[in-house]
């Protein structure tokens, strides 16, 4: 695989797309897909799959196209969901609950061990068996657990202060949901997730229709 050049962030973003679809043929019995099929499925171009493919060393064969199971496979382990990952949730309000609530991150190898809070009302109570627990313990049980991934869904004003606490406690990774730009070291990566952004997206294709396209 030549991992020498840097592979493009937009490359990156299609891939959990790609692994989507990959994984509802798998499902279907389908071992065997062409760039074409795997275009009109996703939406991207065919060329444009076989040169995203093409940067992790292209598992397509002229004439057969490519093997779903194994592209299925190499791609997981191109995402890093060949392996498990400890997460905690800051703040468990009524976002942090759904998170928690979502069986799917666990069963795609996100295992969310506990949820935390600064509301003595919320601290004890579980959702599903994930404990929420008072705040001030956050960094020990990061520390004792093993966690790696914090996943940040507090008002926006208390983000940096969860976000230092990550940082103290050896987090890697962050999900922050807070409507909040977190200044956070060189060594921890950082994916935010907006809604709004996407909404407000959603709303100016509403109003611009001609601009639209799936890409
Ligand atoms: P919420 O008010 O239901 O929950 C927030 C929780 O954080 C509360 O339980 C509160 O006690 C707790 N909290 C506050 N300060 C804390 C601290 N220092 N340590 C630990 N816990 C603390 O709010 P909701 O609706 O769940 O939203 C949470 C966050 O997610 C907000 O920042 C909101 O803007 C954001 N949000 C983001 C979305 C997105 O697309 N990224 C969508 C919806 C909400």
């Amino acid at each position: 695989m030549d991992r020498d050049n840097k592979v493009s962030i937009t490359v990156i973003r299609r891939l959990p797309k790609y692994y989507r679809y990959l994984g509802d043929l798998l499902r279907k019995g389908i071992n065997r897909i062409s760039s074409q099929q795997l275009s009109k499925m996703t939406g991207f171009t065919a060329s444009q799959i076989r040169q995203d493919l093409n940067n992790f060393g292209g598992f397509g064969q002229q004439g057969y196209g490519y093997n779903v199971d194994e592209l299925y496979t190499q791609l997981g382990k191109i995402l890093g969901l060949d392996k498990s990952y400890n997460a905690v949730i800051a703040g468990a309000g009524n976002l942090g609950q759904a998170v928690a609530n979502y069986k799917g991150f666990e069963d795609a190898g996100f295992k969310v061990l506990s949820l935390f809070d600064k509301n003595p009302k919320l601290i004890g109570l579980k959702i599903r068996d994930i404990e929420i627990r008072d705040v001030d313990e956050m960094g020990d049980y990061i520390r004792r657990n093993n966690v790696e991934i914090g996943i940040i869904t507090t008002p926006k004003e208390n983000a940096q202060d969860i976000a230092e606490i990550y940082m103290k406690s050896g987090i890697k990774a962050i999900w922050n949901f807070a409507p909040a730009d977190l200044k956070v070291s060189d060594e921890i990566v950082i994916e935010n997730v907006h809604l709004n952004e996407s909404l407000f997206t959603l709303s100016y294709f509403l109003n611009n229709k001609s601009d639209y396209s799936r890409d």
